[in-house]
């Protein structure tokens, strides 16, 4: 389920050729860009080297499988600890490594001029160390901080956007200050329990951490069975899990009802086996959502299974649906030997195919596999930091263009206060849903249509008026360059930019802003303000909020 904050390769193909020096930093993506200009400065004694004791030359690298003693500085790109070598300054970068512990690391990997290593063991722990309540957190690939306090947290993703803004988005700490652009991270008031849909996986043969092997049942194949959440960086390998801290209490209560009975051997289910593609039950997908007459909890249950077998999974459904917020279990049957949870086919075998939720005073129906914002009550918090920053008159005189606009969300929760949205996407299924949550709101001034954002050519912006405020919510590799060209070229008064990838939005930011004189591309626009939002508490993800404005004589 972990996400990461990394600048994907195809982002960064016009970076490369354009910036000779971001080519070079972003080459190396797991190391924060502050950090990099600080290693070259480093010290260059040198000291000898053996297989514990640290060489101090600028040429130090250590070897695989060499132990170091680190001190963790940072937090970086996908969560992980950005440490230095003791004495040497070598950078090196340590999933689960934490701001201020000291600690014995392994190297694993070497990196062109970094390395990567795992913990052996803590000398001295972390600063803001808390108890982490959840009892998988040193395993799980969900929640990498729960043990850091959740200000620290926050800090953490506040420097890692300010660093990236800087660095990348070359844009200088005394504007960023001076001008206050910069906004204190919006923290989530609700910090467990927050998500609303979680995608568990079945499989025949349970990870289990090394600490605790002695407690698997060698012998015992069916109590090895796993249902639970993939080891980081493991598409074959469960971690066995009761209960996730990050879903709703019923949801807990489904997995656990579901835990309970579905190894029972007269039931006769089979996980399924991603190397022999053999087994029947694939994933659980829980989703979460809210009765729009009593304000309560309902959910949907949806089993991905390898083929159409109901009878089989009658017993699992009998015992879901006697919990009374169920309203709704599916089946999305998936034939295909990948890993994904989207069915060819889809049947409903409880209840009804959809449940519902509000956002921003409106209704939105879900079905087993719509986008929507997985943490429901930051979204509110989301939505309407945009709506501030989109600065509507509110006369409803003018025109929005909502660019990667999902199933149309943002578009709609502004459309009741302004002329027309218009609502670009390139899934199918999420245009249609767009369309449906504009009939189900009795919103007549949204029109959505499917297009590759990627792919637009010069007509792109006769197909709507020149809108007022543009909505751009990329996914994580950011906006194409024929995009931004397209928007230079366009010169909207406002676009309010949401991203959820803080080092291509430093990218973007820096295209608009300041152009890139060897592509002979100037920026026109100033940016007004920088917002982080934390929409995952625990996890390394961060969300921005961007406003930028067109500068006054943009030629
Ligand atoms: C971060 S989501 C934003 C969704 C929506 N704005 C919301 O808040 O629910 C990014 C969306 O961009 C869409 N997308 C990704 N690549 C695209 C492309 N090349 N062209 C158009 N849409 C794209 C994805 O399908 C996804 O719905």
């Amino acid at each position: 389920m972990s996400m990461a904050t990394t600048v994907p390769s195809h982002g960064l193909r016009h970076v490369y050729t354009t910036r000779p020096w971001l080519a070079k930093t972003l080459r190396f993506s797991s190391i924060p860009f502050a950090s990099l200009a600080s290693e070259q400065a480093e010290s260059d004694t040198t000291k000898q080297s053996n297989n514990n004791v640290v060489d101090k030359s600028s040429s130090y690298f250590p070897k695989r499988g060499q132990t170091v003693e680190l001190v963790c500085e940072s937090l970086a790109f996908k969560g992980k600890g950005l440490c230095k070598v003791a004495d040497s300054g070598f950078i090196v970068m340590c999933d689960r490594a934490l701001p201020g512990e000291r600690f014995i690391g392994r190297v694993t990997r070497r990196k062109a001029s970094y390395a990567e290593v795992t913990k052996v063991k803590t000398i001295s722990p972390h600063w803001d160390m808390v108890d982490a309540p959840c009892e998988y957190a040193s395993y799980c690939g969900g929640c990498k901080t729960q043990n850091l306090s959740y200000e620290a947290q926050l800090r953490a993703k506040e420097q890692q956007v300010c660093d990236l803004v800087i660095h990348v988005g070359r844009f200088s700490q005394s504007e960023l200050e001076s001008l206050e652009i910069m906004k204190p991270i919006v923290p989530c008031d609700i910090q467990f329990h927050y998500r609303n849909k979680m995608e568990f996986s079945f499989g025949p043969d349970r990870w289990v951490p090394k600490e605790l092997l002695a407690e698997k049942n060698e012998g015992d194949k069916i109590m090895n069975y796993a249902l639970g959440l993939h080891a980081p960086g493991f598409f074959d390998k469960v971690l066995n899990v009761n209960k996730c801290l990050l879903q709703s209490e019923p949801a807990n209560l489904v997995l656990a009802t579901i835990q309970d009975c579905w190894r029972d051997v007269d039931l006769e289910l089979s996980p399924y086996n991603v190397h022999s593609h053999k087994g029947f039950l694939k994933h659980l997908m829980l989703r979460t959502g809210r009765n729009l007459n009593t304000g309560l909890p309902e959910l949907m249950v949806n089993f991905v299974t390898s083929s159409y077998k109901p009878e089989l999974l009658k017993p699992l459904v009998d015992r879901v649906s006697a919990i009374p917020e169920v309203v709704s279990v599916m089946n999305n049957v998936n034939t295909s030997v990948g890993n994904t949870s989207v069915g060819e086919e889809e049947y409903t075998l409880y209840g009804k195919p959809s449940i519902t939720e509000t956002l921003r005073g409106l209704t939105f129906q879900i079905s087993a596999n719509s986008f929507f914002q997985t943490n429901t009550h930051q979204a509110e918090v989301l939505y309407r930091l945009i709506e501030e920053s989109a600065g509507l008159r509110g006369d409803g005189s003018e025109i929005v263009l909502d660019l990667f606009c999902g199933t149309g969300t943002i578009g709609l929760t502004l459309a009741r206060r302004v002329k027309h949205v218009y609502g670009y996407e390139v899934i199918a299924q999420a245009i249609s849903d767009a369309r449906l949550n504009a009939e189900l709101n009795q919103i007549h001034n949204a029109t959505f249509v499917q297009g590759d954002l990627n792919k637009i050519d010069a007509s792109f912006g006769n197909n709507f008026p020149r809108p007022d405020i543009v909505i751009s919510d990329p996914n994580r590799p950011g906006m194409h360059m024929k995009l931004i060209k397209f928007l230079l070229k366009l010169k909207a008064p406002r676009i309010v930019y949401v991203s959820c990838n803080p080092a291509t939005c430093a990218r973007d930011l820096d295209y608009l802003c300041h152009g890139a004189a060897e592509q002979n591309i100037k920026g026109c626009y100033k940016l007004k303000s920088l917002q982080p939002v934390d929409m995952f508490p625990h996890t390394p993800h961060i969300e921005c909020v961007c406003l930028l404005e067109l500068c006054d004589n943009p030629s």
